[in-house]
């Protein structure tokens, strides 16, 4: 059947996935709600030469209109076009989809890929829901992410007091029983900026690689994907400290526990609280310097250009998807 992404530009995620297996490295999914987001994504990975997955949560589709996001998206691609690097293969992805009808609506608006997330549900149920899923999406050949395992922490309205490693023993039925095109694990990482509970100068606890080799056993070659791997940089914590903010004892996932994540099965990794971060550090800063400010396009657009710098370091020196498009 006709699928819409194709239409409007958009690649599903395999032959990325593909492609990052083979050559040891990381896709970067970078959550965006707003189009200065989109803008510093898009030309990051452009000038960076590295494939990338737009995330689109529920949260954000509510608070950008779906319809309005749909015609970025297609913006997106027209804006890529354009620019004289050339254009970088590009996944429109729906972040923590929660139910079969918000999964189907984003699949029947021209995102390429989805999120099921299951994994608050017992385990026949996670299996029952993402299998729907994944029937409805392969006849349009839409790529469908799944998750076992639960992580710690909040993100739009599934969130969970604890985590609950996965458990290897159930990812080749998992993946055999529902179809998924790549599954997303929990090994320790979490959502947002307070990530570890560690006093400052503390080292944070090292992630399960344990749980994820032992998953890499059981199902060879599977695209892995890390949820809640932002560092929560602390130059920007710094920043929204510095003008105002409070964020105490915010911490993330060590840069090179996530290099090493990206040279195993881990095909995608998923980023949004730094962008958070950099975002906000630098409208606090500007709003404290310049107070007489209030040209938006004045805060806004050194926060873009903050974030185009933020990006381009993750995909050169952290997932390593930099320079992988000729
Ligand atoms: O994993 C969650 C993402 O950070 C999206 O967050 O639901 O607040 O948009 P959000
Ligand atoms: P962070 O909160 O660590 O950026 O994680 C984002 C995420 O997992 C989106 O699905
Ligand atoms: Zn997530």
């Amino acid at each position: 059947m006709n699928a819409i992404y194709k239409e409007l530009g958009f690649v599903n995620t395999r032959e990325m996935f593909k492609k990052a297996m083979e050559g040891g490295y990381a896709v970067p999914a970078y959550n965006f709600n707003n189009m200065e987001q989109l803008q510093a994504i898009l030309t990051a990975c452009v000038q960076s030469r590295s494939p990338v997955i737009l995330q689109i949560s529920k949260g954000a589709r509510n608070y950008a209109n779906a319809d309005l996001l749909r015609w970025m998206g297609r913006g997106a691609i027209e804006m890529i076009r354009k620019m004289k690097e050339g254009p970088v293969p590009v996944a429109l992805h729906l972040d923590h989809g929660d139910s079969f009808e918000l999964c189907k609506d984003c699949i029947d608006n021209g995102f390429s890929s989805v999120m099921i997330d299951g994994s608050h549900l017992p385990y026949e149920k996670n299996i029952e829901l993402t299998k729907q899923v994944v029937d409805y999406a392969h006849q349009f050949d839409v790529t469908v992410e799944g998750e076992l395992g639960v992580l710690a922490g909040i993100e739009d309205e599934v969130s969970a007091e604890h985590s609950h490693y996965t458990d290897p023993a159930q990812v080749e039925d998992f993946v055999k029983r529902t179809g998924v095109d790549s599954l997303a694990i929990s090994i320790g990482t979490s959502h947002g900026a307070y990530k570890f509970k560690v006093k400052p100068g503390e080292e944070v606890p090292p992630l399960r690689f344990d749980i994820l080799e032992e998953v890499e056993r059981r199902i060879p070659g599977f695209p892995i994907v890390l949820h809640g791997a932002s560092s929560v940089l602390q130059e920007y914590v710094e920043m929204i400290n510095k003008y105002g903010g409070k964020m105490e004892n915010a911490v993330g996932v060590p840069a090179e526990q996530l290099r090493k994540a990206a040279k195993s099965a881990v095909c995608k990794i998923n980023i949004d609280s730094d962008g958070r971060l950099v975002m906000t550090a630098i409208i606090r800063k500007i709003f404290v310097e310049k107070p007489t400010e209030f040209d938006p396009r004045k805060y806004l657009g050194p926060a873009r250009e903050e974030l185009i710098k933020m990006y381009k370091n993750k995909n050169e020196n952290v997932l390593g998807s930099a320079g992988r498009i000729a």
